[in-house]
């Protein structure tokens, strides 16, 4: 009988977790129809804060950042301004991660290694296609920007969201 109730726990809470993902992939499908109607890549919302001021601003940048590529690419910049605008995002991305990593320094996140892999990852990703464009071997596309919106916002909702509650409890909002 205990076997078989911690047999039903356990499939519960499996359940629970699956349920929880689905509610992840279906904000971001709803995102997603809601930002392919208008002029921006990604729509700032509350699905993305993080619930820290200063993160959350930066993060709103970054968003900015996307969306003026975006719009460049759309409206038919030239190399020049399509290099100028990655620039800008790697830079402003490093600056960002460093923030963050500060924080948790600061604060002894304990996740922090396992997060700065993460964004160590996202950095070569980012560096690594911004290097190939420059040098002529791929274009900017519309894969290209979905993936660079994916990756800020998959990093954000799964990654980010973790420590709000933490910095909360050590009282930054
Ligand atoms: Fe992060």
């Amino acid at each position: 009988m205990a076997v078989e109730i911690a047999e039903n726990v356990h499939e519960t809470s499996e359940s629970i977790g699956e349920l929880g993902e689905l509610a992840v992939q279906l904000g971001e499908l709803i995102c997603d129809m809601k930002t392919s109607g208008d002029d921006s890549l990604v729509t700032w919302n509350s699905t993305l804060g993080v619930g820290v001021r200063q993160i959350d601003e930066q993060h709103m940048v970054l968003v900015e950042l996307l969306n003026s590529l975006y719009a460049a690419m759309k409206s038919g910049q030239g190399e020049a301004v399509l290099s100028g605008l990655l620039d800008d995002l790697v830079q402003y991305t490093v600056y960002h991660f460093d923030t963050e990593e500060k924080l948790m320094d600061r604060y002894s996140y304990p996740d922090k290694p396992a997060h700065r892999k993460e964004h160590e990852a996202l950095k070569k990703q980012v560096a690594d296609f911004v290097e190939q464009f420059k040098s002529g071997k791929v274009p900017m596309s519309n894969d290209i920007l979905h993936f660079l919106k994916s990756w800020v916002v998959n990093h954000i909702k799964r990654s980010d969201k973790r420590y709000g509650p933490f910095f909360n409890q050590k009282g930054l909002v």
